[in-house]
């Protein structure tokens, strides 16, 4: 099992990225927030991409943004592993999907727990990565939804189902006891449980199993 990092309730995120730089976390999971598709808002572009200074880690970038084709090309200028937006977000899917691998980076789709999970069978094909929501967008600390679980079973049944080879990350509310319940995906992305502890390695390595 691959894991991802999220420092977003991080309250010195320099510092923090530094301590899980020293780690063997796979990936930082950068959350990107535009006050719009959801309430809060992250820091600004310029104030983000000063993010290589303190870490050598791919990033799994997470868009929780209205209009993705904004974001795409400044994002994909950093070193960025996964690019994902939500299926939720109001623009053409498959346009801003073929936009990001134009960058040779993976593209993603999030897609938040209300969603139907068929929703994302025509974007199939342009698809790296699924990033399942555990919880609501727009805030880390948040209790794993268990419905989840099932969800993440839907989809490897549709990616059978469509021959297609499309990794899964889930996102949100992971912590030892809920990563169990995951073991059916790819890459675990936790934020608060790691973040809020002072032994990083030892979270880390608590999600692996
Ligand atoms: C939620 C974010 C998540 C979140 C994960 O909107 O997309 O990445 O920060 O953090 P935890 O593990 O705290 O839910
Ligand atoms: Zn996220």
């Amino acid at each position: 099992m691959k894991i991802s990092a999220s420092f977003l309730t991080s309250k010195n995120p320099a510092y923090d990225l530094k301590k899980l730089n020293d780690t063997d976390v796979d990936y930082i999971h950068v959350d990107i927030m535009d006050g719009k598709f959801v309430k809060n808002k992250t820091m600004p572009y310029r104030e983000m991409k000063t993010i290589y200074k303190y870490t050598s880690k791919r990033l799994d970038v997470h868009l929780m943004v209205e209009n993705p084709m904004k974001y795409i090309p400044l994002y994909a200028e950093l070193n960025t592993e996964y690019l994902s937006f939500h299926v939720e977000a109001d623009c053409d899917t498959e346009r801003a999907l073929r936009f990001i691998r134009e960058y040779s980076i993976k593209a993603g789709l999030a897609i938040s727990p209300n969603t139907p999970v068929s929703d994302l069978i025509p974007y199939l094909p342009y698809l790296d990565m699924v990033l399942v929501m555990g919880v609501e967008p727009g805030k880390g600390g948040q209790e794993f939804i268990e419905e989840t679980a099932d969800r993440i079973k839907e989809l490897k049944g549709l990616f059978k189902e469509y021959h297609a080879s499309i990794v899964i990350n889930v996102d949100g509310g992971i912590n030892e006891s809920t990563a169990k319940m995951c073991q059916d995906a790819d890459i675990l992305t936790s934020g608060n449980y790691i973040i809020s502890s002072n032994d990083f390695q030892e979270k880390i390595s608590s999600l692996r199993g």
